[in-house]
């Protein structure tokens, strides 16, 4: 493929949209690191314009006053600029503006993953038809580098797998949650205070944010559409201080997965919290690190890890999309694969996965009860691995249990859960966890 805009003498022209927590380091690269930025790329990088909603919000960062504009046109209708990075997020209008840019020939490079999950295939096929490329590297785990690493190093091998601690707020939350057994709203709380969690924590805790970021590294993995409404989501808020203590006795942590498989015509795509063990890598992710552990036929296991977030480290995967995308334009050729999605596989429904589970129930103390749960998971066909009766609690007679289970049929897996429930001698099964 060739690429619109070969010059070598004048500088290649930047928009950029936001210029708030990416944006003013994006920018602050651009500006103070102009000849080292130029000499990486080839040519000269001007940035252009910065487009804003607000222009007079004290910033954290110096910028004249003549590059901010309010007015979207500004970038996208001015034929001097030929690349737009997109660091402002949200659905729309930035979809429009994208969708806008490339209509008029230009290169975009996106940190927004809520656009690119739902539309990236569709923007990608524009782009191709076009002959401009995206970009969008801080989309997903911000500074580490995931797509070029799927899109070049990784492109001779067939993706098996791909599991991740991608949200780091949740991954901060759980941590404090297990290390000093705070509740979910004290954890929630103190991430707001440390500026690890928005204000309105709903896209983390519920899981959004890891599915708009799993539905991209999954789509690029095996050159599929994978949306996110296609994927299993499940948040955190099921989960409670003891069931750290009981996943540490059995051997575990807790985690917020982000999962794909590949199975023959079809994949897998879930996130959901879940017991990892303790030797596994991701059990080892810390605070609001993330990680991304990638099985492929010719390479093996490969461990991505790094900050997942934060202003420096996505304008670091931003900016260097740009000095890469510089480099094919100064060149006039397009260095990196394009994709192309098979639309012929699709996800398999949560039910017709295999997992394991771990449940805690709540029930009366006295004599039967296990042997008429036992009796649920047979007729379910599914095979118990381990059982824990903890200490009755005096007080009201209750007792608890602790089963995990062998592989079966996530769908066997909820009936067994639903009925369980329904039994006269269990007051409660007060967590259900999936184990890795
Ligand atoms: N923050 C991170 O750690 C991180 C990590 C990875 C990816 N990302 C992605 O990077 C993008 C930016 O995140 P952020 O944290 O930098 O956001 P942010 O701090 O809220 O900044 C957003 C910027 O975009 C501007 N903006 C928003 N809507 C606009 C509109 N309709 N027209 C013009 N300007 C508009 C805002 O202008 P005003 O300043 O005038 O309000 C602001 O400067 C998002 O897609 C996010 O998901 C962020």
């Amino acid at each position: 493929m060739t690429i619109s805009g070969l010059t070598l003498s004048r500088p290649l022209n930047v928009g950029l949209i936001g210029l708030g927590t990416v944006g003013s380091q994006v920018a602050a690269r651009l500006l103070a690191w102009g000849p080292q930025l130029s000499r990486r790329a080839g040519v000269e990088l001007c940035l252009q314009k910065v487009l804003v909603r607000d222009p007079n919000k004290p910033r954290s960062i110096e910028i004249s006053h003549d590059l901010v504009t309010t007015d979207p046109s500004a970038i996208l209708d001015d034929p001097s600029i030929e690349v737009v990075l997109e660091v402002a997020g949200g659905h729309e209008p930035m979809r429009s503006y994208i969708e806008r840019a490339i209509n008029g020939g230009k290169h975009v490079i996106t940190a927004n993953k809520v656009v690119m999950a739902r539309h990236g295939p569709e923007l990608l096929d524009l782009a191709a038809e076009k002959n401009v490329d995206v970009y969008f590297e801080a989309a997903v785990g911000g500074g580490i580098p995931l797509i070029s690493t799927f899109r070049t190093d990784l492109q001779a091998n067939r993706i098996e797998r791909v599991s991740a601690v991608i949200n780091g707020t949740t991954n901060y939350v759980l941590g404090r949650m297990a290390s000093a057994g705070l509740s979910m709203t004290e954890a929630v709380r103190e991430a707001q205070a440390a500026g690890y969690a928005e204000s309105d924590p709903t896209d983390d805790v519920a899981g959004y944010d890891a599915t708009y970021k799993l539905a991209i590294l999954a789509s690029i993995a095996y050159e599929i559409k994978v949306r996110p409404a296609d994927i299993h989501r499940e948040g955190i808020d099921g989960v409670e201080p003891v069931d750290f203590r009981y996943a540490r006795e059995l051997g575990y942590a807790i985690k917020l997965i982000a999962h794909t498989q590949r199975h023959p015509g079809r994949v897998e795509a879930r996130v959901h919290p879940a017991m990892i063990p303790l030797d596994h890598p991701l059990a080892r992710v810390e605070g609001a690190e993330n990680a991304v552990f990638v099985e492929g036929d010719l390479v093996g296991q490969v461990l991505l890890v790094g900050q997942g977030a934060g202003g420096r480290p996505t304008a670091s995967a931003v900016v260097g999309d740009l000095i890469d995308l510089s480099r094919s334009i100064r060149r006039g050729v397009q260095s990196r694969p394009s994709f192309s999605f098979d639309d012929r596989i699709g996800v398999v429904p949560i039910g017709e996965v295999m997992t394991r589970a771990y449940y805690r129930i709540r029930v009366d103390d006295k004599p039967g009860v296990l042997a008429a749960i036992s009796h649920v998971f047979a007729e379910e066909g599914v095979s118990i691995s381990s059982v824990i009766q903890k200490d009755a609690w005096l007080e009201d007679l209750a007792a608890e249990l602790v089963i995990t289970t062998h592989p079966a049929l996530d769908a066997s897996l909820q009936r067994t859960r639903q009925r369980i429930a329904n039994l006269e001698p269990v007051r409660a099964v007060s967590s259900f966890l999936r184990v890795f």
